[in-house]
């Protein structure tokens, strides 16, 4: 039986420059889908999944998302004061449990595979989850559980993949197959942006991994990479070599909120979903249309 993933780590540190100026003040992840910030999402996610410990691996000036986590006694009793129930309710469903959450500042912004390396002392020696807080991802099965379901099948490293769309692969972290049968896949291969033409599939890694800690060794040693950034995908493609890699191809659909289309489509599918808004929000839409 494999060691059971009870820890992840959210990398929020990035400056998010293509939802500027809207994240020059607020982290990108605080940023609203609907009504809650896109990391209220992703945390909700986690917990589905049994993530017992959250590790944000944040930047200089990101404070909030620390105050966001915590309670404000000021908006509380106010809205207590008020008698408003429900949205006090709201505020407080996302609070995090003493002690559950952690972090730690990235202090260069040298990549993605540096600010998971940042994560070593608190994860320590268990597998772990990574989550990319830009990508939301809804799913009937939360994606990082059905990424739990792989590895309590298969163990080893998971990675959760899909479909780019055309000509995008080179954005993106791209997997190489064994064989492609079903959504569960051995991967033989991995390469960070991959010049167009290059790419070995048009699978691309969507943001939600499962972790072995030998990761951190070669994350500490590891050059840079694509973008002269420390690339967690070039760590991983070493650490193949010793150690067994799936590509899950999960159920759902993906925003990318670091974009502005993306956040957008979130905005609308969010509150398209949700049956307290859905009318008015269609309403609201096709009046647009
Ligand atoms: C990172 C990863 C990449 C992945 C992407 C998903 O890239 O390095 O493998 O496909 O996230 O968004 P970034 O978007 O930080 O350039």
């Amino acid at each position: 039986m494999s060691k059971r993933v009870r820890k992840a780590v959210l990398p929020v540190a990035g400056m998010g420059t293509r939802v500027l100026p809207g994240a020059k003040t607020t982290p990108k992840n605080l940023l609203n889908v609907v009504d809650r910030p896109i990391l209220s999402y992703v945390v909700e996610e986690a917990r589905a999944a049994g993530i017992e410990h959250f590790v944000f691996i944040v930047g200089r000036g990101q404070g909030a998302i620390e105050d966001y986590f915590d309670t404000n006694p000021e908006v509380e009793n106010a809205l207590e004061a008020k008698g408003k129930a429900d949205i006090l309710a709201d505020v407080r469903r996302d609070l995090g449990k003493p002690g559950e959450m952690s972090f730690i500042r990235q202090m260069a912004p040298l990549g993605l595979g540096h600010a998971v390396w940042c994560a070593r002392e608190v994860i320590g020696d268990e597998p772990f989850a990574v989550m990319l807080p830009d990508m939301l991802m809804a799913a009937e099965r939360p994606a990082l559980a059905q990424a739990v379901d792989a590895y309590n099948k298969v163990g080893g490293n998971i990675i959760a993949v899909e479909p780019a769309p055309e000509g995008e692969t080179y954005k993106y972290g791209i997997v190489a197959l064994e064989a492609q049968n079903g959504r569960l896949n051995r991967m033989t291969g991995m390469v960070e942006k991959p010049p167009l033409g290059t790419e070995p599939s048009n699978l691309f890694i969507s943001g939600r991994y499962i972790l072995q800690p030998e990761i951190f060794q070669i994350l500490g040693t590891q050059p840079r990479g694509a973008g002269g950034e420390i690339q967690l995908t070039d760590a991983m493609a070493t650490l193949m070599t010793r150690q067994d890699f799936h590509a899950l191809e999960y159920e759902g659909t993906t925003y990318d909120c670091g974009d502005k289309i993306g956040l957008l489509r979130a905005n609308v599918a969010f509150a398209l979903a949700r049956p307290d808004l859905a009318d008015e929000a269609r309403a609201a839409i096709k009046a647009l249309l």
